[in-house]
């Protein structure tokens, strides 16, 4: 007899759970960096634009499939998706959505635990004598960047672990204890972002030194709220922004269709989905935008961030951008930016868990402490090797091949899946079964052609990714009969994950 599967609590803690899975590290992390990178406001249409035509039918899809497993008792992809088709091979694609997440996992929760650490350094003045560049050779320190051959990072290993364990020991909880992390932590992280963020909108250019006298937070500001047409027909663009966007709304990866499987058959979908992935665009636009970027523009300036945008911000410039504002809103501030990071990236970690625990609980009756235990030593084995040889670039191409292409080959999949192989008029009903809201039908048509589309669309750029990606450089290339140099690195390898690849820092002095 099938074990009574758990189930969520409540509509709110449904709604939390999914919006604490969205929004993660990528909210504040990545989406910024991304965001300099690809040309500030010539990044945005775009991005709204993946949103709009990939995110959201994908948001659709997932929550699709994962209620229709649920109700036949899968809740892990591949045993959900053989249920879709008759055709036997699908279980091994649904692979994806439960490799993928503890292969992003690893290294995730390794960013996670630094997060937590900086917290207590935050707390114990860590930070409060150094120099800009004494704060940023400690966190180089801390993760053995320019570390000897058998330099082990033994304190990251160690708070990585407890961070591990942490998650572990919720996960061994059930839904419960997720919703209710979900539940503190959530409003707690739109607190503390508001304290941040509200502090970069007002700080204009009161902080502006000798070094950088230029230096205006609202530079900052304008420089990603301010529209450029020019970047729309640059596929370097759109790629970053679509690869934002699958990486944001946790798309691709299976923890979605995992949530989603322990909703009741006629529960909302459309709207619940709906709302959690405009929280976390919410997140990301509003908070996102609004913390790391106008603060570095206001101490250091415009030009300063375009040159320095990379990963290491966070850890290497903010701490000692925060001990500027005195000793006591210095530290309130750290605490909110390291805090929010935190409980951004613990909700996002406890969803990457939760499809290896669905799946050995549907297959092979594994209980609860079993499921998160296993599955905290796979992370582990997966992780130590990133951690140990980080300064030898194997992050590179695990991130490569493990958070981003994955991602999209199996969107693309599951998106097919759903609206050929299942069929898009089946699919168009359980999306609507028990719907608040009535999806405007144009979606139905959007889902079936355009998302596919585009989604084979991303995957053939990042194919032939041409050298030093310089699209019109090629394409006039190979006009001239001279051909398509390609890249030695696939494209999406350098758009879409720069940044969390974390060999990518820069040092920011
Ligand atoms: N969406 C999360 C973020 O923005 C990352 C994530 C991806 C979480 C996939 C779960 C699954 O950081
Ligand atoms: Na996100």
């Amino acid at each position: 007899m099938a074990k009574q599967s758990d189930s969520w609590g409540s509509r709110t803690g449904l709604i939390l759970a999914m919006a604490g899975n969205a929004v993660g590290l990528g909210n504040f992390l990545r989406f910024p960096v991304q965001a300099v990178q690809n040309g500030g406001g010539s990044f945005i249409i775009p991005y709204l634009v993946c949103f709009i035509l990939m995110g959201i039918p994908l948001l659709f899809t997932e929550w699709s499939i994962g209620r229709f497993g649920g109700k036949k008792g899968n809740h892990s992809t591949p045993y959900i998706l053989d249920s879709m088709s008759k055709r036997n091979w699908w279980k091994y694609i649904g692979v994806f959505g439960i490799f993928t997440n503890i292969a992003v996992v690893a290294y995730y929760t390794y960013i996670e635990s630094w997060t937590f650490i900086y917290v207590i350094h935050t707390v114990i003045g860590t930070f409060t004598q150094m120099t800009q560049a004494e704060v940023s050779e400690f966190f180089v320190q801390y993760v053995n960047l320019n570390g000897s051959d058998f330099g082990i990072p033994f304190l990251p290993v160690l708070v990585y672990i407890l961070v591990l364990g942490i998650n572990i020991y919720i996960l061994s909880t059930g839904l419960g204890g997720i919703e209710k992390v979900a539940k503190i932590g959530m409003p707690l992280l739109i607190l503390f972002g508001a304290v941040l963020a509200f502090k970069g909108w007002t700080m204009g250019t009161e902080n502006a030194s000798a070094a950088f006298p230029d230096a205006n937070a609202w530079d900052g500001i304008n420089f990603l709220w301010t529209p450029q047409y020019g970047s729309l027909l640059d596929p370097k663009v759109w790629l970053a922004a679509a690869g934002q966007i699958f990486f944001t709304l946790s798309v691709g990866m299976g923890s979605i269709q995992c949530y989603a499987s322990y909703l009741k058959e006629n529960e909302d979908i459309a709207l619940n989905s709906l709302t959690s992935g405009f929280t976390n665009e919410l997140v990301e636009i509003v908070l996102g935008s609004a913390i790391v970027i106008p603060i570095a523009a206001g101490f250091l300036g415009l030009d300063w961030i375009i040159e320095n945008a990379g990963f290491g911000m966070a850890f290497q410039t903010m701490p000692y951008l925060f001990v500027q504002w005195g000793e006591l809103f210095g530290m309130i501030a750290g605490i909110c930016w390291f805090g929010l990071l935190f409980f951004a990236g613990i909700t996002s970690s406890l969803a990457m868990g939760t499809p290896w625990m669905g799946f050995m609980q549907d297959e092979f009756g594994w209980g609860k402490v079993k499921g998160a235990v296993s599955f905290g030593i796979l992370a582990l084995i997966m992780g130590l090797p990133t951690i140990l040889f980080y300064q030898y670039g194997y992050f590179d191409e695990y991130d490569y091949w493990a958070g981003t292409v994955s991602l999209v080959v199996f969107a693309l999949l599951e998106m097919v899946l759903f609206t050929w192989v299942f069929g898009m008029d089946r699919g168009w009903a359980e999306l609507n079964r028990g719907a608040d809201i009535r999806i405007p039908i144009g979606y139905k048509w959007v889902m079936k052609y355009i998302t596919p589309v585009l989604l084979l669309l991303v995957l053939l750029s990042a194919l032939i990714t041409p050298e030093s990606n310089d699209w019109t450089a090629a394409f006039t290339s190979l006009m001239n009969g001279e051909g398509w140099a390609l890249d030695p690195s696939s494209l999406i390898s350098k758009l879409t994950h720069d940044d969390l690849k974390l060999l990518q820092l820069n040092d920011p002095q």
